[in-house]
């Protein structure tokens, strides 16, 4: 029976270069963009499997922020294209970058202090770089409750914001902490990041536990 299964399972194999389920070759799945024919993305379910990138905690582009309302975001990359990151510095065609948002809680079980992430799911917002696809070779989708998102329209500000500041590419790397030596190593901060830092001369403050003098 055994034997069967297994002269199935081979020329299957050979026929279509396909590995079927039950092979016992593990098929490895590109995380590659996927559309729906009126070119709505459907979101990478498997993005919690992907690379975790970081953790913002009421990050906020205003000096205020959000008064009285605490949230985390979370961003995490595809691992192929994480890893052509680690080679290159640069972000190579079909990223996917996942902004996950949660709410900051705090005072549950033993926690009396300091904030952990609850279970909601705020939102999700998806960066894809489809140089084929989209003019400017990036393109931003919201997701609510749906699997599917339209893409958020180029007059928006999240492509101005991300171009003006993020440091390669129109991401955020300078708030990824595994990935900024590397695009500083490689030369690919782009000169307007570059410039604002220059001109701010305002250095970036790490948060240290005070300690007597
Ligand atoms: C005023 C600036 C600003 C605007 C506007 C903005 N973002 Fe961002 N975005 C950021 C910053 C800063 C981060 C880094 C977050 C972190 O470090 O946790 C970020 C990160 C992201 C990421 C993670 C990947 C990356 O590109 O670094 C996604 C996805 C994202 N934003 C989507 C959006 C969408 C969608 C909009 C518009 C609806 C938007 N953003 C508008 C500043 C902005």
């Amino acid at each position: 029976m055994t034997r069967v299964v297994s002269v199935v399972c081979l020329s299957m194999f050979l026929g279509s270069w396909v590995a079927p389920a039950g092979c016992q070759t593990v098929a490895r799945t590109a995380s590659m963009p996927t559309y729906t024919d009126d070119g709505k993305l459907v979101l990478p379910n498997q993005y919690r499997e992907w690379i975790f990138l970081s953790s913002g905690l009421d990050m906020s582009y205003a000096p205020n922020g959000m008064a009285g309302h605490s949230t985390f975001d979370n961003v995490f990359v595809n691992p192929e294209a994480y890893k052509a990151f680690g080679e290159t510095g640069r972000w190579p065609d079909k990223t996917m970058l996942v902004l996950e948002i949660r709410g900051a809680a705090t005072n549950a079980s033993i926690n009396k202090a300091g904030h952990f992430q609850s279970s909601e799911v705020m939102g999700r917002e998806v960066h894809v770089k489809d140089e084929a696809r989209f003019p400017g070779k990036w393109a931003f989708f919201g997701f609510d409750d749906n699997d599917t998102a339209k893409m958020v329209p180029k007059e928006a500000a999240c492509y101005s914001c991300h171009e003006q500041h993020g440091a390669v590419d129109t991401t955020f790397v300078q708030f990824y902490p595994t990935l900024m030596d590397i695009a500083k190593n490689k030369g690919t901060l782009s000169a307007r990041y570059l410039q604002d830092e220059k001109t701010s001369s305002g250095s970036q403050k790490t948060s240290k536990p005070s300690s007597n003098p």
